[in-house]
């Protein structure tokens, strides 16, 4: 008699967890998330004062190392991480090897990916110092990756780096400059930035930061596993809900079809979610979105621009907070409900929104990676199942099948 259950491995106490709604991968120092509260604490400073008064320099060095720098440790920071801004010239080649109108996630995936094949001193995982390095390559590299993405599918040339610019004008130099002409940053533009890059650097264990974890358990390259984490980024119920929310508010339009759309988040027979709204952690207000909000109507003022999307999306929220089911299933605006808003008004064309998230998110990725690769505890994650499959059989040759 064969036990199937010790045949499948299945054998001991299991825990059946799908999407591990409970179930904690890990011991984490880095991000507190209180979902109830709506509260979210990097390093035990809450998430609204270090998008009004930090810099997104001073909060990567704080997600990495634990402690907000001194001025010392920040200027030596802000220095090392400019001085790997710039691509391994090889890289444009992979650029031209896309099609011109690639999505630029899959973009970032082969070239965050390729980065494995260009930067071998940095790629031994057992040495804290390559670890460090590896994490300041990735985090100086994106915005150039990013903005060299938006560059080829827009056919202008790609722009190098201005290490005397910030970390985001840099970007938007990069990225809406043009070698003919100076490029001059407008401050209002460079401060949402900012605070977008600093409401997207973690998010403690989210499916993105757990599949950098993941891949990055078995000892693979860091470079590839912050690939693997674009590409898990990329999905409309993750990093892609930005650019699936401003479609969607596109499509509705004006305010009256506000209650048709209402209904059909509502309808169970019925696909349709209403996108940048809900999260598996909080069950209150997302305090990002909050800030995204207050952000979306200073840019449209800078900008005098009058969106109907912004009124569209102020409106939804309205209604929607004083729905029955939304208030029963506690849903609530998300980080991307408005940063779809303050992105397009700044010029940036949807297919580069997650992009940004990716950006930016890579900070919470390295430190995340660090922190599991210097936890003593750490395993290679496996996680388990439950079988349900056909019990042994003999196999049958073709013809008597
Ligand atoms: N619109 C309508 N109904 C919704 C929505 C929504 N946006 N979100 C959840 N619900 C409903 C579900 O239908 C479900 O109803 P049921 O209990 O009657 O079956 C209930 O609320 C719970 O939803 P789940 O999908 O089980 O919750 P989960 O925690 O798995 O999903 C998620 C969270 C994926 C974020 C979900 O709310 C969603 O799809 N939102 C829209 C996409 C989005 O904005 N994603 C961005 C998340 S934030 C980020 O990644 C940065």
């Amino acid at each position: 008699v064969i036990d199937i259950r010790k045949l499948y491995g299945q054998t001991g106490l299991f825990t059946y967890d799908p999407g591990f709604t409970s179930t904690a991968s890990c011991e984490s120092a880095i991000t507190y998330i209180d979902g109830d509260e709506g509260i979210l604490l990097h390093r035990g400073y809450p998430i609204d004062q270090l998008a009004e008064n930090s810099t997104f320099m001073e909060v990567s060095y704080l997600l990495l190392n634990g402690e907000l720098p001194t001025a010392d440790e920040l200027k030596n920071f802000t220095y090392t991480i400019s001085r790997h801004t710039m691509l391994h010239e090889q890289l444009a080649t992979f650029y031209r090897g896309f099609r011109r109108d690639a999505h630029p996630m899959a973009i970032m995936c082969g070239v965050v990916g390729a980065l494995s094949a260009f930067y071998h001193d940095s790629t031994d995982i057992t040495d804290p110092e390559q670890r460090m390095i590896a994490s300041h390559r990735l985090i100086a590299k994106m915005p150039t990756i990013a903005a060299m993405a938006y560059k080829y599918s827009v056919g202008q040339p790609f722009m190098y780096p201005d290490n005397s610019l910030t970390y985001t004008g840099n970007f938007l130099r990069m990225t809406f400059g043009v070698p003919a002409e100076k490029y001059e940053v407008n401050p209002v533009i460079e401060n949402a930035m900012r605070r977008i890059f600093i409401l997207h650097a973690d998010h403690e264990q989210n499916a993105s930061t757990s599949t950098v974890r993941l891949a990055g358990s078995s000892g693979a390259n860091p470079f590839a596993c912050i690939a693997a984490g674009i590409a898990c980024l990329w999905g409309p119920a993750h990093g892609g809900a930005n650019e699936a929310a401003l479609n969607m508010l596109r499509e509705i339009g004006t305010p009256d079809k506000i209650p048709e759309y209402i209904a059909r988040a509502k309808d169970k027979n019925d696909p349709f979610r209403l996108m940048g709204f809900g999260h598996r952690v909080y069950k209150n207000f997302d305090p990002r979105a909050k800030v995204m909000q207050k952000t979306a109507q200073e840019v449209l003022k800078e900008l005098g621009i009058s969106d109907p999307v912004l009124d569209t999306a102020q409106e939804l929220e309205q209604i929607a907070l004083k729905d029955d089911y939304f208030i029963e299933k506690k849903l609530y605006p998300n980080v991307d409900f408005y940063s779809g808003v303050i992105l397009n008004a700044i010029g940036f064309p949807t297919s580069m929104f997650t992009a940004l998230f990716a950006l930016a998110r890579t900070v919470g990725w390295v430190a995340q990676w660090n922190e599991m690769i210097s936890d003593p505890e750490q395993k290679i994650g496996r996680p388990r199942q439950l079988y349900t499959g056909q019990t042994q059989r003999d196999y049958v040759p073709v013809d008597k099948r």
